[in-house]
């Protein structure tokens, strides 16, 4: 019998170690023929631990369950065969819940299916299958599929990944680099660590198809001290790929070299920005270096490297494997393929849920999310991000896709999306916008490094009531010199949700209030 247990953080923070504990246990004392496997996160987080007991080729889920609820499933019939599958904890076969039909999962077709860490599940399950096709092609065809597949970037700027590589491809040079951007910062996003503990083998398979399609023989995973189960994952993984021969000298005989390793951020948000990730993994401090030249050009240790996000590398995989047009297929105008998008926040049903750009706002949060977990009405949404704008109800008809999202003066980010409903207080909002950019800026350039500081004094005096038509104009104004005159995106996107803040709920700041720390 197996019975499936996530060894995912979100998880494990809910308590699946115990519960795997306590199965194990129960299996023992029944002495029942039981395999516990801890897989990845199925992505319906409302309901980890999430349980899965496979039954005559179907798996059925329980959750949350707790360790204390383990007696009585196996009492009730968990270890049988076939396994009781009711219950009150029971939500019936996992792929047929709402939640999870609804999705089309291209880049987390495996995540909580396999075990992890099981390079033979993997490849059973059609992993690998994108790179035996790459080590077949020439560099410039691997380009070519992927600009043709219309992958744009996920760390946020939505830049065709196709182009970039082009540009790494023909940059004169005997030493290139890949490097994965996996120092997901951004408030209400976790898809980054979801699929690196949930399936760390497509990570490293999408940057070794990088590696091939740009010449670059070495790559490094740039990730955030926080997520030390990651960590273990991909490192297990690699270990895997390695002496499996899809990593090293020679990858599966082809006379072709990628070497990976995985290095630890230290907890700084603006390493997040591509310049400064890579200051920081040459063991400097994480200051944002000016543009051009482009990392494409001028990267790693000086040499031309590909940045991309985790989720960026994770869809190439597919692509490789289905085709540029099996991706293309998805999605609406330039945005093609699928966004594995973050539901956070005060919501009833927060999780992963990826799908075809060309969803609407309105739709991922009443019908996906359930509205809001309080019961209250949502007031606005921020999507993408500490960074990204206030969407009120009014705005809820918008299409996931970055054009219109730029439209209505708002960005798609890294698609966390964090409900909060009527109680919330927008200037207190706006805030924390300014307060969070003056903790985080890595102080290179004056509209920021200053105007964050400035901008949470005015919001202050805004908040208590002073001049507050004066301050409102300084706020606007403020907002207006780090939108143009920032150096990188933390200062220059700031004023997102201050300004979207303010534009969408201005009542909000035209009431006196109590400050509070
Ligand atoms: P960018 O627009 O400067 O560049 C995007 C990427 O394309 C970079 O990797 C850049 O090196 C590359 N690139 C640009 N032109 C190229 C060319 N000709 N050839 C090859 N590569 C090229 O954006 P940046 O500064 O990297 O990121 C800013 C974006 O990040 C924003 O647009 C925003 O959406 C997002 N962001 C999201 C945040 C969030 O909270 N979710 C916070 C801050 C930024
Ligand atoms: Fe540094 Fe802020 Fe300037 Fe970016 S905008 S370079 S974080 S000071």
């Amino acid at each position: 019998i197996k019975v499936f247990v996530p060894r995912d953080a979100a998880a494990v923070a809910c308590g699946a170690n115990a519960v795997a504990k306590a199965l194990k246990a129960e299996a023992e004392k029944a002495g029942a023929d039981v395999t516990i496997i801890r897989n990845g996160s199925r992505g319906m987080l409302w309901l980890e631990p999430l349980v899965e007991v496979e039954s005559e080729g179907v798996r059925y889920g329980f959750g949350p369950v707790t360790a204390g609820d383990i007696p009585g499933l196996v009492l009730g019939g968990l270890f049988s065969a076939p396994a009781q599958v009711t219950g009150t904890l029971a939500i019936g076969p996992t792929e047929k819940h709402p939640y999870f039909a609804r999705q089309t999962r291209l880049t987390f077709a495996r995540c909580g299916l396999t075990d992890p860490v099981s390079l033979a599940d993997y490849t059973v399950n059609d992993g690998y299958k994108g790179l035996e096709k790459a080590l077949a092609m020439a560099p410039l065809d691997i380009v070519k599929e992927v600009t043709d597949s219309g992958l744009r970037g996920r760390g946020g700027a939505g830049f065709p990944t196709g182009i970039k590589w082009k540009t790494v491809h023909d940059a004169a040079g005997e030493q290139k680099y890949i490097v994965c951007n996996a120092d997901e910062g951004d408030s209400g996003t976790f898809a980054d660590r979801m699929i690196m503990e949930g399936d760390p083998f497509l990570l490293i398979e999408g940057m070794t198809i990088a590696g091939l399609a740009v010449g670059a023989t070495r790559g490094y995973v740039y990730l955030r001290s926080e997520y030390p189960h990651a960590e273990i994952a991909l490192n297990e993984a690699i270990r895997a790929a390695k002496a499996a021969g899809y990593l090293g000298q020679d990858i599966r005989g082809s006379g072709k070299a990628f070497e990976l390793e995985v290095r630890i951020g230290a907890g700084a948000y603006v390493c997040g920005e591509e310049t400064s990730l890579l200051e920081s993994l040459e063991g400097k401090r994480g200051l944002v270096r000016a543009k051009p030249p482009l990392p494409a050009h001028v990267g790693l240790f000086g040499k031309p490297t590909v940045i991309n996000n985790v989720l960026s590398l994770c869809a190439v995989p597919y692509v490789l494997a289905e085709g540029a047009k099996a991706y293309h297929d998805y999605g609406m105008g330039r945005s093609r393929g699928t966004m594995p998008v973050q539901l956070a926040g005060n919501l009833k049903h927060g999780g992963l849920f990826e799908t075809a750009f060309g969803i609407s706002l309105g739709e991922l949060i009443d019908d996906i999310g359930g509205g809001t977990l309080s019961g209250r009405p949502v007031k606005a949404v921020q999507v993408g991000g500490p960074l990204g704008a206030y969407m009120p109800r009014t705005l809820f008809d918008t299409p996931f896709d970055y054009e219109e999202f730029t439209k209505v003066d708002a960005l798609i980010g890294h698609a966390g999306v964090v409900v909060f409903d009527d109680t919330a207080d927008m200037a207190r909002m706006a805030r924390f916008a300014f307060e969070f950019c003056a903790i985080e800026s890595c102080g290179k350039c004056t509209p920021c490094r200053i105007g964050s500081t400035r901008g949470r004094e005015t919001v202050e005096k805004i908040m208590a009531g002073i001049d507050v038509e004066k301050n409102i104009e300084v706020m606007k104004d403020l907002s207006e010199t780090m939108k143009f005159g920032s150096l990188c995106a933390l200062g220059g996107f700031t004023p997102y949700p201050v300004m979207s803040a303010f534009t969408h709920f201005p009542e909000d700041f035209r009431r006196v209030q109590q400050l509070q720390a």
